[in-house]
């Protein structure tokens, strides 16, 4: 992660490592007010962006689930990753991650991925690979489960595990969730949340995590129309895949694709998952990451998980290099059916022809908190404006600001605090996000809202109380111009919804 980054996000109450107060367990971070103010409006858009536009449906499931359910998921033997012991300090690694790191400089060169512990062992030994924190010898690598066990109820209970992913929880309820709604495919079922796992070697802050946030949706469609209603407004969008003989070469280039020729080309599986991709560029994009430093990685076999029909992964670019945000997965039938086998409850639908499908699934899993660090990165700007400013900012698009307006008397004083409060006020009522600041200089308030992205700035000052007009200034250009009180809701709201960037 950028050490700007990092930074300003302690400063400004983004994102803290947790309990930083005795030395902090890697893998957790938890958010400020302004940091939770930014995942609450990434959640939500996604929950406009994907789940309103085409009617899907939200649901909340428990973290804790018993472990009969994780056996039938397949994640109780299959969800793990290779781990090496270092002999002399005790310390652990992700043996593939050392590999990558040690021998090919990259943190993304998946070519260690999906190999077997014993290959592993080899590879770490022909390499001659020593410790990287002590310089000891290296142990076998062996594997381990990354999910995080419990015991439900008093000390003879049920073993149970914190979810490794949101899913489950879906697939679990699918059948009543399916019959409340009219018994008719397809439907999409979203769940946001947190999920959980013990990652070896959790790393660049956001990037990997042990308790971190999911937005997933599972797309259930009959086997025989593997096609999405709306696929045609996006066939002809165009997006870069990173393709499997380039990952083999070595080199970094990506192809560009329409939507139907990724089908056409056998790429993506079928056309709700190319549709899916569409409309995660349109996503990502309106986030602010340009297009060229989005690309979709088409998994490599041994990559895929147990329960995949083609998996691609949406990538990122950034400082340290390219970042997966969403892993999108035809996961077929597989989990309805094991979870069927296993329950003894038959999760079959009736088609309005008479026969019974196991439904199959598409289902594009987003990582919010990586989402975040990206959009932070990308956004992250310094100096420039019409003060020549020095300080650092956020050119975050209006929607995803934390607060939409921050309102601030230019001294606290002669009752222009007070006519602050009160124009304050009526924004809040009016239903914007409100930042009230009345401390320090006015130059150093308007560095602090640039340093959190707020879009606009409103000043009360000697003339508003004889005419009733602020100032406002607009974040990127530092730029002000002079607005009646009463136009002001009026006039914010267009801005934000249009996300128009200057005023
Ligand atoms: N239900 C499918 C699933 O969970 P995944 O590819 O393992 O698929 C989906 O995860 C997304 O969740 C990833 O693309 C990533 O954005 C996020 N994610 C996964 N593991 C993470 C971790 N340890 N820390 C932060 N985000 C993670």
């Amino acid at each position: 992660m950028k050490q700007e980054i990092m930074e300003i996000a302690l400063k400004r109450s983004i994102f803290i490592p947790s309990n930083e107060l005795y030395s902090p367990t890697g893998g957790f971070y938890d958010y400020g007010y302004v940091g939770k103010a930014l995942k609450r409006k990434l959640e939500d858009f996604w929950r406009k962006f994907f789940l309103k536009r085409d009617g899907y449906l939200e649901i909340e499931s428990v973290y804790i689930l018993p472990e009969v359910v994780l056996k039938a998921s397949g994640h109780l033997s299959c969800f793990g990753d290779p781990v090496v012991e270092c002999t002399k300090c005790k310390k652990k690694f992700r043996a593939d991650h050392l590999l990558e790191e040690k021998t090919s400089g990259g943190f993304h060169d998946k070519r260690w991925e999906g190999m077997k512990p014993e290959q592993l062992t080899n590879e770490l030994k022909q390499r001659n690979l020593k410790c990287p924190e002590c310089g000891g010898a290296l142990g076998e690598v062996g594997w381990f489960n990354l999910m995080f066990k419990t015991n439900i109820g008093p000390i003879e209970g049920t073993t149970g595990y914190l979810r490794p992913e949101t899913a489950q929880g879906i697939f679990l309820n699918f059948q009543r969730i399916f019959r409340s709604h009219g018994s008719k495919l397809p439907i999409g079922i979203a769940q946001i949340g947190k999920s959980f796992r013990n990652e070896i070697s959790p790393r660049q802050g956001l990037v990997r995590l042990r308790e971190f946030s999911q937005m997933e949706l599972e797309y259930f469609f009959n086997p025989n129309s593997p096609t999405h209603p709306k696929f045609k407004e996006v066939e002809n969008e165009k997006f870069r895949v990173y393709t499997r003989e380039e990952q083999k070469k070595g080199s970094e280039r990506c192809v560009e694709l329409t939507a139907r020729e990724s089908v056409e080309k056998k790429i993506v599986p079928n056309e709700i998952m190319a549709y899916f991709m569409a409309r995660e560029m349109q996503f990502y994009t309106k986030l602010g990451i340009p297009y060229d430093a989005l690309r979709f990685r088409h998994m490599l076999p041994e990559e895929t998980p147990h329960y995949s029909g083609g998996n691609i992964d949406l990538e990122v670019k950034v400082s340290s290099g390219w970042v997966e945000v969403i892993g999108n997965a035809y996961r077929t039938d597989y989990d309805l059916r094991s979870h069927s086998k296993a329950s003894g409850k038959d999760l079959s639908v009736l088609l309005e022809d008479g026969s019974k499908i196991i439904p199959h699934v598409v289902e594009p899993s987003f990582g919010v908190d990586r989402t975040l660090l990206c959009v932070l990165e990308h956004c992250y700007r310094k100096g420039g404006g019409a003060e020549r400013r020095d300080w650092e900012w956020f050119d975050f698009p209006a929607f995803l600001s934390p607060f939409e307006v921050a309102v601030l008397p230019l001294m606290k004083k002669d009752g222009l605090d007070g006519k602050a409060s009160e124009v304050a006020e009526r924004l809040r009522e009016e239903g914007f996000d409100v930042f009230y600041d009345e401390t320090g200089s006015i130059g150093k308030r308007y560095a602090r809202q640039d340093e959190i992205g707020t879009p606009y700035c409103v000043t009360v000052d000697y003339q508003t109380l004889k005419d009733e007009t602020v100032t406002v200034r607009f974040r990127n250009d530092g730029k002000q111009a002079r607005e009646e009180i009463q136009k002001l809701p009026e006039k914010l709201w267009l801005f934000i919804k249009g996300n128009k960037l200057c005023l």
